[in-house]
């Protein structure tokens, strides 16, 4: 590791044998660039082009209404909110229930702080919230719904048809494009998600002011220094949970037993969502020049380039709120933190997951039971308080 610098001739005396690698104060330079873009001043969603009602008001007390609405299920019986239930807008079983009882394949997200992502769902098959909602209303696992059913509940509803009309202009009866109307309805149903946002944490406060103890020497004495070392360092945990929202946005393949069996994670999803027509490019996009739409294809090139790391690899969750979302992971087979924290000690479950692909990203850690418990209260410390 070209990182540890800080190795003079005096060091190295001194640390006779151990390597003065291990030994190297914390943080090193490029360790405090990784520190410095942790933590977080609130800040809002960056705004989605693709969206234009995607941070207005009205858009999200009706998208508000909507998440909460059985009827827009061909059952009647399931809401957005039923599987995105809670303070943590999750469930705290491994999957959730649709309709007439069938389960989820995968672990439900929270929603928390949702707004964020760059891209949707665990293998990333959606590229924006507004689209994302048509995948759950048209599961037949889950809504099992239709432009039909949903057209239906609106009409149904004088409030809604009255503010779906002052919105998009055409009453959703009068609506010529089932595809539209389910379009229009997901970009209310994002503007309410993208409200859902908890980003200043106990963490923030943390590493704001360890970075004060590193510019006064007195890191190695703050609380935060174990876990804060051990999650950069040791760790690794910052090559993929990085930045202000402990993401970098792409998708590994950690060596998780799949619950889809046969199905190849990222890999299997990019060409569905470069066809999509519900995609940023796509008739329904509000921007389909934008850079959102610019940057899809580059998909395609990540997959081509480097195949045995796409697949069965699922996108990099944030961390922030991570202790309200048990069960962890796509499966939702880790059960604490401190299982996922052995999960990454061990490099992964022992036979990896799927056929001839095991896990390229993740090593054993070796971790002690005081860096264990360190990274364990480093993720507590990552939820936001409520506003
Ligand atoms: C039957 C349960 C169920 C229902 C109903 C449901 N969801 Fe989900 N939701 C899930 C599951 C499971 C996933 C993860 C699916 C995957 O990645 O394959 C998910 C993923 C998501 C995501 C992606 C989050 C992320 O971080 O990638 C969003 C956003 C979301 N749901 C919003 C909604 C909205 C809006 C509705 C209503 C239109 C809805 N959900 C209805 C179970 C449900
Ligand atoms: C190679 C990239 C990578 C590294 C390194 C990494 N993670 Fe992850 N992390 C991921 C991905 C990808 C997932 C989701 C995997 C899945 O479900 O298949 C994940 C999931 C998690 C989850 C579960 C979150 C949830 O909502 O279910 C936690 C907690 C977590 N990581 C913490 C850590 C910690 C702590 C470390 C360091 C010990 C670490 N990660 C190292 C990429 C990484």
């Amino acid at each position: 590791m070209s990182l540890f610098r800080p190795c003079t001739a005096l060091l190295a005396l001194a640390l006779m044998g151990t390597g003065c690698e291990s030994e190297a104060p914390f943080p090193t330079e490029d360790e405090l660039d990784q520190l410095s873009t942790l933590h977080t001043p609130s800040v809002k969603p960056e705004v989605d082009p693709t969206n234009r009602f995607g941070d207005n008001a009205a858009a999200a007390s009706l998208g508000h209404r909507l998440f909460e609405d059985p009827g827009l299920s061909r059952c009647g019986t399931v809401s957005c909110r039923g599987c995105h239930a809670g303070e943590s807008y999750t469930v705290e079983t491994a999957t959730a229930e649709g309709c007439d009882g069938q389960r989820t394949e995968r672990n439900p997200p929270s929603l928390l702080n949702a707004g964020y992502n760059r891209w949707f769902m665990w293998d990333g098959r959606a590229d924006r919230l507004w689209s994302q909602a048509v995948l759950p209303l048209t599961n037949p696992v889950e809504m099992d719904s239709n432009a039909e059913v949903v057209r239906a509940r609106l009409v149904a509803e004088p409030t809604y048809v009255a503010e779906y009309t002052q919105l998009f202009g055409t009453a959703p009866g009068d609506e010529p494009d089932g595809d539209r109307l389910m379009a229009n309805v997901g970009k209310v149903l994002a503007a309410y998600q993208r409200t859902l946002n908890r980003t200043d944490s106990p963490f923030d406060a943390d590493v704001r002011r360890f970075l004060q103890a590193v510019a006064a020497g007195t890191q190695e004495q703050d609380p935060a220094y174990l876990g804060l070392k051990t999650f950069i360092r040791k760790g690794q945990c910052v090559v993929c949970h990085k930045g202000r929202m402990l993401t970098d946005d792409k998708f590994h393949n950690l060596g998780l037993k799949d619950a889809g069996a046969g199905k190849r994670g990222h890999a299997d999803a990019v060409e569905p969502l470069l066809s999509w027509k519900f995609n940023a490019a796509g008739l329904f996009s509000d921007a389909p020049a934008g850079m959102d739409a610019a940057r899809l294809p580059t998909l395609r090139t990540q997959v081509q380039g480097k195949p045995d790391e796409v697949v069965g690899a699922f996108r990099t969750p944030t961390l922030r709120n991570v202790a309200l979302s048990a069960p962890y992971m796509h499966t939702g087979a880790e059960k604490t933190l401190e299982d996922v924290i052995d999960f990454y000690n061990e490099g992964g479950d022992p036979e990896g997951t799927f056929t001839g692909v095991r896990t390229v990203s993740i090593v054993k850690l070796d971790l002690s039971t005081e860096e264990k418990q360190s990274l364990v209260t480093l993720l507590k410390s990552m939820t936001g308080v409520a506003r």
